[in-house]
């Protein structure tokens, strides 16, 4: 089946996900080639849900002893330069990238959007590691819209037509309940592979969530590193305002077809209440409690 919606004039439906065409080659391409090794670490999200930042942040904690603090490449590549996504990027063009060169520092650090169930067989059975960010559901809505309408070209959106169709799940690698369940229900069972982060969470206390991030990764943070502040400098580099204001995120670079500035809109919870009519709030409120309902999941909706 085929539905008009975002990002590009088509979505494909295919297994159980939503993809523009070129998106689904890619993603095709990259589920039948990619081979993971034990020691890859995966970035994983559903769109507008922290992935820029999260990837800032895995970045700079897993590679922070193989280069000099003042010198993180973070302050010359943006995010999406740095750890690169698989099938909106590295597969785009080319169903077999060579991937040999692709990562200067190791382990191997890549990203992606495809769903949980949709992941290469060789990501699932070996024992790389998966780092997944999810975000309220009205917030999602608001920044993916914002994004459409503002970033993306020639789609113009009413917020009307956003909310319907994020109402139906008809969103680029929606439904996004699926997506963020699937990984949910993954990380349960095997927390030793999959570590689940919520945007909210990490706004309220980066800094403890960083600490368990570097734990899940294998690279604690030592006391030496926790007394010199590593933790808080990792925050400030990675921290939306810092990011935002650095000269190579506000080029005219492109990740898919999006500027770098595209990444970086406004950054806080709760944005929605800026937006959404009472109506739209009501109706989401029953889908997310009836999406989540059992599965042990919540969201906060505010700061
Ligand atoms: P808003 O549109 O609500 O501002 P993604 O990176 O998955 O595309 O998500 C984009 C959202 O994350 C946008 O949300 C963007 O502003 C926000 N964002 C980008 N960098 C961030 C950072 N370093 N810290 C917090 N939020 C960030």
């Amino acid at each position: 089946p085929k539905e008009k919606g975002w990002l590009g004039p088509d979505l494909y439906f295919y297994q159980g996900f939503w993809y523009p065409t070129r998106i689904l080659k890619a993603f095709i391409s990259f589920q039948n080639h990619f081979q993971a090794f034990n020691s890859d670490i995966i970035v994983a999200t559903f769109p507008k849900c922290g992935t820029t930042w999260l990837k800032a942040l895995t970045f700079s904690t897993l590679y922070r002893n193989q280069f000099p603090w003042d010198e993180n490449p973070l302050l010359t590549f943006g995010p999406h330069q740095l750890v690169r996504f698989f099938e909106h990027d590295l597969y785009l063009n080319n169903p077999f990238p060579d991937l040999q060169n692709v990562c200067v520092y190791q382990p191997r650090l890549f990203s992606t959007h495809v769903s949980y169930t949709s992941l290469p067989t060789s990501i699932k059975d070996s024992g790389c590691k998966i780092v997944y960010i999810c975000r309220n559901p009205m917030d999602m809505l608001i920044s993916f819209w914002q994004f459409m309408t503002k970033v993306q070209d020639g789609e113009s959106l009413s917020l009307d037509e956003a909310f319907d169709k994020f109402y139906h799940g008809i969103i680029v690698h929606g439904p996004c309940f699926d997506h963020v369940l699937g990984y949910w229900k993954a990380s349960q069972e095997n927390p030793n592979k999959i570590l689940f982060l919520k945007y909210e969470d990490l706004k309220e206390d980066t800094g403890s969530h960083l600490k368990n991030l570097a734990m899940f990764l294998g690279v604690p943070f030592t006391d030496d590193e926790e007394k010199q502040g590593v933790i808080e400098k990792i925050a400030k580099i990675c921290s939306f305002e810092n990011l935002k204001e650095l000269e190579v995120n506000k080029k005219g670079a492109h990740i898919s077809r999006v500027p770098h500035t595209g990444f970086f809109r406004k950054g806080e919870v709760g944005d929605w209440s800026n937006y959404l009519t009472p109506f739209m709030i009501e109706c989401l409120e029953k889908l997310i409690q009836e999406k989540l309902n059992g599965s042990g999941l919540t969201f906060k909706l505010s700061s």
